[in-house]
């Protein structure tokens, strides 16, 4: 199976304008053979779960400097994990994160699995951390879906069923885009398409690289997508 011209398009867009970040390994890297850090990308992603990029940025670089492999956040102390959490909010995540780290340790030998329903076996991990886990370090094909991804893919295919009903035909949708090639940069170019072109208002259609194929566009309502239901 190939790649689908629109994701061909949003990978080319990815390529020249994606977002460096602390945890990710970019375009040029990737092509010299250089892998994601699947314990860095599993930290990234719990932590940019409820928390912007640029509030995650000094944690991040903190529990790395603490913590250097999954082996020693395993073996800290569990004050000691949730005082360099304090800040960051939704406290779960941070037991959470202390619980993964001890069974990755103990029970894969500190290293994480490589795929979506090994990494979903893991205490914490759900859906999305375990899809973006396995596209974004292992390049598994897993469909990748947060608030942003809904968002664009609600646009680009015009999708008015209402949210959160609507979830399951989304993901179908991330599911049949996502190339078997390239999946974690597909994944984040998503996101990052998400945080910057394509956003909940005013959206910068023209910089976009799906402006030639977005349905929402065509009949120009970019802003009504994703539909969601009243409360
Ligand atoms: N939000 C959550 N995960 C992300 C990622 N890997 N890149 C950009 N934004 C994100």
């Amino acid at each position: 199976t190939s790649t689908a011209p629109e994701a061909e398009r949003l990978l080319g867009w990815y390529d020249r304008h994606h977002r460096d970040l602390p945890w990710r390994v970019s375009p040029p890297m990737r092509a010299r053979g250089v892998k994601a850090d699947p314990y860095h990308v599993w930290l990234s992603e719990v932590m940019l779960q409820q928390t912007t990029v640029a509030a995650v940025k000094p944690y991040f670089a903190k529990f790395l400097a603490l913590w250097p492999g999954v082996n020693d956040l395993a073996t800290a102390r569990s004050e000691d994990v949730m005082a360099a959490w304090a800040g960051l909010g939704y406290y779960a995540r941070a037991r959470n994160l202390k619980k993964c780290a001890e069974a990755v340790a103990a029970e894969h030998g500190g290293r994480f699995p490589a795929t979506e329903a090994g990494l979903k076996a893991l205490p914490g991990i759900g859906d999305y951390t375990a899809a973006a886990v396995a596209a974004i370090a292992f390049d598994e094909p897993a469909a990748v879906m947060d608030g942003n991804v809904e968002r664009v893919i609600s646009r680009l295919y015009a999708i008015s069923d209402p949210l959160p009903g609507s979830k399951p035909a989304m993901k179908a949708k991330v599911a049949a885009l996502t190339p078997q090639e390239r999946p974690g940069d597909f994944a984040q170019a998503m996101m990052d398409l998400g945080a910057t072109i394509c956003t909940p208002k005013r959206p910068a259609c023209a910089l976009c690289p799906f402006r030639e194929d977005c349905r929402a566009l065509a009949v120009g309502d970019p802003e009504h997508y994703p539909v969601k239901a009243a409360k």
